[in-house]
């Protein structure tokens, strides 16, 4: 039977796992190594990805190391984002522990008040919400000519798109979690609970031909491209099938020595009329979604921290 072109879903009969075609003559170190190195020399302008946007809030300061430096974020009463280090000038104290007070922060232990002026040689770092991610700007950090605002992948229009943020972190550097998103041809063979039928059709391009399981029997087919538009970042673009236009923005940031933040952004996109109704019932599908992404995760974490350990004691092969 003839299965209707244009159905989102479609039956699958993936083979027992050991019978897939193998893919590792495909997924060739240099290659991966290549693409690494062009994703690496990409420009920032200093940005790093700090947190999800929802998660940084103007009822409780957000701490969280980046590259071994202490911030905190929070918002001012209309809402912007404000990002600065993450210890008292005074004493020390940890300023995620502090009162926000309009758009400043009130210290715990000595009631010192820290906002838009510099003070005792504590200032801002420049910041930027996207609308799905929080940004900082640390120059001295990233050593690069900095930049007004991020360089963002292209994303699907935010209003008739449902987002979420899952973050994991890692015990590998930055450039593992990308290498780890630069070799689609781990897909179905590592994660066969989520994917099926994966074919690299440009291995250039990073031009992938995948069927996403809903079921044992059922998926959805798509085409996806992978890009880097800076050397943090990760893109899959869908390209062609159901979701087209929707992205998967995974991006690493560096923690401290040897750990690494995966902050990754689902923007699920579909100009299908059943997906104005999930749009209005994306609080309930968010946490699948980050369900969905955080199993996926597990696997590759372990995939990005293997790589690290190898590569730190030099037995890294590719
Ligand atoms: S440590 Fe912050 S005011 Fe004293
Ligand atoms: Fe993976």
């Amino acid at each position: 039977m003839r299965w209707p072109k244009n159905w989102p879903i479609r039956p699958i009969s993936p083979p027992p796992w050991t019978r897939q075609e193998p893919t590792w003559r495909g997924a060739r170190p240099g290659l991966i190594a290549e693409a690494l190195e062009r994703a690496l020399a990409r420009p920032s302008g200093n940005w790093f990805v700090l947190a999800a946007s929802s998660e940084i809030t103007s009822a409780k300061p957000f701490g969280r190391h980046v590259a071994g430096q202490e911030l905190v974020a929070w918002r001012t009463p209309d809402g912007e984002l404000r990002v600065g280090p993450g210890a008292c000038p005074h004493l020390g104290a940890p300023l995620c522990d502090a009162a926000v007070d309009g758009a400043a922060l009130v210290c715990r232990w000595h009631g010192l008040s820290l906002g838009d002026k510099p003070t005792a040689g504590w200032a801002r770092y420049p910041a930027y919400d996207d609308g799905v991610l929080a940004w900082v700007r640390l120059d001295r950090v990233g050593g690069e000519e900095p930049s007004e605002a991020p360089v963002l992948p292209q994303r699907p229009p935010l209003e008739s798109s449902v987002s979420a943020v899952a973050t994991v972190l890692g015990r590998c550097e930055p450039e593992d979690v990308v290498f780890n998103r630069l070799d689609p041809w781990h897909g179905a063979w590592f994660h066969p609970y989520s994917f099926a039928e994966l074919r690299v059709l440009d291995a250039s391009d990073f031009l992938v031909e995948v069927t996403f399981r809903l079921t044992k029997r059922i998926g959805v087919p798509v085409i996806a491209r992978f890009s880097c538009p800076e050397p943090r970042t990760v893109v899959m673009h869908i390209v062609e099938g159901e979701g087209v236009g929707s992205v998967v923005e995974t991006h690493a940031t560096p923690i401290g020595p040897g750990r690494t933040a995966v902050i990754e952004a689902t923007i699920a996109h579909s100009t299908r009329p059943g997906f104005a109704y999930a749009r209005h019932v994306a609080g309930a599908v968010r946490p699948a979604m980050r369900w969905a992404a955080k199993r996926l995760w597990r696997d590759d974490i372990a995939y990005a921290e293997r790589r690290f350990e190898l590569r730190k004691d030099g037995r890294w092969p590719g």
